[in-house]
């Protein structure tokens, strides 16, 4: 048999545009040596000699993206939602993460997020680590075999934090990045380095400076926070009162867009200048709607970056979100989307299911590249949905089916295949 070449039969959904959903009931799914050859009513000929695996009237749908979350942070999970971001940080975030530095505890809590990550619904992932250098490569070898996409990055912060958690001065913490890289570099085939400034506040500019030069002779992507609270957004300006937005910090040291692909967590409180920059530079946001209720940050104005033609996709967070679920990430932006539109700003229209659904598979897809639809041409990503303990009674449509799926799915939904690049994944061990 060809490697990772098969045929999926099902009720095929995926987002053909924004606000369009292709829906082919009783389709067949091609994939060629893990890349997407199309959706089609009837299988042509030319793919009559691959296998082809029947799931019935089950739901098939591209994988879904997790655009931002804290690998570390999974263990407390649902610990301090009472608190805002600055003192939850001080609170839980940085004593937890301080644990990192043992490496058997390091090896236990990752190896949990890693099977629970397989288990779920995400395909590919951005993820934070620690400072912890040797704790993220264990990390990563945790990731590398639950066999999702993912890219992870080593912490850096070299100010305003935990003591324990503080690295040297900018050159001191520069180096520790490239040790790590160094130690992972061509390590991995499913799991990709990214280089992780926290945020502003606990980055000197001579670290900044020293991670943009990095970049430049390295060509990794970058993630970090932007815009998520209003007392961090007045602490950045305190700290950096040169810049001119938030932004304007990564943007200066060479860490935003670009060439250095880029993404960002957060952009509730943008300024207009910096959401246009983004734009300009290609800078993606992770929406993570459930961590900006938690964490009381405030709702992003998505429907203003969709209208502007940003670069978006959803995050969950965790643990500012204490859900690994990429559909409760769905209905939680559709949820904060309409206290928008009521609130703040009636002009800006809630998100639609199929807005969201764009979002956690091609929106966030494509900061992996031709990722999260069924095109031909894209890699193949796909999750076989048994919605049956929800259809028992009543009649639904594929479409309804979906949309129900994204509300119900912890309640009722059972996942019961998993595809990434084509490699089947284990969901139930
Ligand atoms: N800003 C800086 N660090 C963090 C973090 O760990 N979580 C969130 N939500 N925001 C941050
Ligand atoms: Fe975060």
């Amino acid at each position: 048999m060809e490697k990772n070449s098969f045929v999926l039969r099902g009720n095929i959904c995926y987002s053909e545009t924004k606000d369009r959903l292709s829906i082919t009931d009783q389709g067949y799914l091609v994939c060629e040596h893990g890349i997407s050859r199309g959706v089609f009513r009837e299988l042509p000929e030319a793919f009559r000699h691959l296998p082809v695996t029947d799931y019935g009237e089950q739901l098939i749908i591209p994988g879904l993206v997790d655009l931002h979350l804290h690998g570390p942070q999974y263990t407390f999970r649902g610990l301090g939602m009472d608190l805002e971001l600055l003192d939850w940080l001080d609170t839980y975030t940085f004593p937890e993460e301080s644990r990192y530095e043992d490496l058997e505890y390091a090896r236990k809590a990752y190896q949990s997020f890693a099977r629970d990550l397989q288990e779920s619904a995400t395909t590919r992932a951005v993820v934070f680590g620690t400072v912890h250098g040797e704790a993220t490569e264990i990390l990563m070898d945790a990731l590398e075999g639950s066999g999702l996409q993912t890219y992870v990055g080593k912490v850096s912060m070299d100010q305003n934090c935990a003591d324990d958690l503080r690295e040297g001065n900018g050159k001191a913490a520069l180096e520790a990045v490239r040790k790590w890289l160094h130690r992972v570099e061509g390590k991995y085939e499913h799991t990709k380095p990214i280089l992780t400034p926290r945020f502003a506040p606990t980055c000197s500019e001579a670290l900044l400076e020293e991670l943009g030069h990095l970049q430049q002779e390295t060509g990794l992507p970058v993630q970090s926070h932007l815009s998520e609270n209003l007392s961090e957004i007045r602490w950045v300006k305190e700290l950096f009162p040169w810049s001119s937005c938030y932004g304007d910090v990564y943007d200066h040291f060479g860490l935003f867009g670009g060439e250095a692909k880029t993404v960002m967590a957060h952009c509730v409180h943008s300024t207009e200048e910096e959401a246009e920059r983004m734009r300009a530079k290609g800078v993606f946001i992770a929406h993570c709607p459930q961590s900006n209720m938690n964490l009381s940050s405030g709702i992003a104005p998505i429907r203003g970056y969709l209208e502007k033609g940003l670069s978006l996709g959803l995050g969950t967070d965790v643990a500012g979100g204490a859900n690994l679920s990429m559909f409760r990430c769905m209905a939680d932006a559709v949820n904060v989307s309409k206290l928008y539109w009521r609130l703040v700003d009636q002009t800006k229209h809630p998100l639609t299911m199929e807005e969201v659904f764009y979002l956690a598979t091609r929106g966030g897809g494509s900061f992996f590249g031709k990722v999260g639809c069924f095109e031909d041409g894209f890699e193949l990503d796909a999750l076989v949905l048994n919605d049956d303990a929800m259809t028992q009674v009543g009649s639904f449509c594929t479409r309804e089916r979906l949309e129900r799926y994204l509300y119900l799915a912890e309640e009722k939904g059972r996942l019961d295949a998993k595809y990434v690049a084509g490699n089947q994944i284990a969901v139930h061990p």
